[in-house]
């Protein structure tokens, strides 16, 4: 159980890609700390999990498409409230095909669910929040992939930069309304946490610290960060070298 306490009573949070390993822990945290949750997914069968989790309604889709992201809109609107906190959390996390090996139609997919979708949901949030004369926060899950490569995740790493240079932009040109987005680059998020040679922590990452990285990036005290990349890795991305024997030493 974690130690960390926010306070979002009141407060409306969209979650996507709800029915995953960190948009459970997501959904969970905000929900537990007073949220109202609209937790989205193209999974309908895993959104079950939040069935009868006071705070949570659920909505299943394709957020790649347009009507969907219109659906979500349509769907706070009848609940009678507003905005105040979107998650874009949902992606295509399996893939592992070499670059010279990938199709049009596979990268065409792998871009529609991980960067339309996100695109799709912001602009209609920050122009909800512009209409409104208010401000709001974006969470977006990038990936140490969004600054450097992993091997066989050509498409995935692209989307993931997408979404930080999408960050910086909306905070670059939207600040001045007191809109803010920023993302988290976690790594190594395998469910139970087990020991990790490589991360100088010595472990992999929970989900619940990286719901609660987005609960501190969506709240006040967080209110002066913008287009920022919060890295949740345990020390991976400040690492040189996973294998430090490969350091050279003078003679
Ligand atoms: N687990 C990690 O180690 C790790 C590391 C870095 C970044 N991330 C990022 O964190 C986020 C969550 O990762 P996860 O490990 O929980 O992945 P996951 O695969 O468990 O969950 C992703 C969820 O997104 C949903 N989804 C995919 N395409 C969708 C679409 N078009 N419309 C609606 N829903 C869609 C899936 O159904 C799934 O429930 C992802 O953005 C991922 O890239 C995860």
């Amino acid at each position: 159980m974690s130690a960390v306490r926010f306070d979002y009573r009141g407060e409306r949070v969209v979650v996507t890609g709800a029915a995953g390993l960190i948009g459970r822990a997501l959904v969970a945290r905000f929900a537990g700390a007073g949220a109202r949750v609209l937790a989205v997914d193209v999974d309908a069968d895993g959104l079950k999990v939040h069935d009868g989790a006071p705070g949570v309604d659920v909505l299943a889709g394709d957020l790649a498409r347009e009507d969907v992201a219109d659906a979500v809109f349509e769907r706070l609107r009848a609940a009678g409230g507003g905005l105040d906190v979107l998650v874009n959390n949902a992606a295509m996390t399996e893939l592992r095909t070499p670059f010279a090996d990938i199709e049009a139609g596979v990268w065409d997919a792998v871009v529609a669910a991980n960067l339309r979708s996100v695109y799709l949901l912001s602009v209609r949030a920050v122009r909800y929040w512009r209409d409104a004369g208010r401000g709001g926060a974006i969470v977006s899950m990038s990936s140490p992939g969004g600054s450097r490569a992993h091997e066989d995740q050509s498409v995935y790493d692209v989307t993931k930069a997408g979404i930080e240079a999408l960050s910086r932009a909306i905070a670059v040109e939207l600040g001045g309304l007191g809109i803010r987005a920023n993302c988290i680059a976690p790594a190594s998020v395998v469910g139970a946490v087990r020991p990790a040679t490589d991360i100088p922590s010595g472990r992999t990452t929970s989900p619940e610290e990286v719901a609660d990285a987005a609960l501190f990036l969506a709240s006040p005290a967080a209110a002066q960060l913008n287009g920022h990349v919060l890295h949740l890795d345990g020390g991976l991305h400040a690492r040189l070298r996973t294998d430090p024997s490969q350091e050279q030493l003078r003679d």
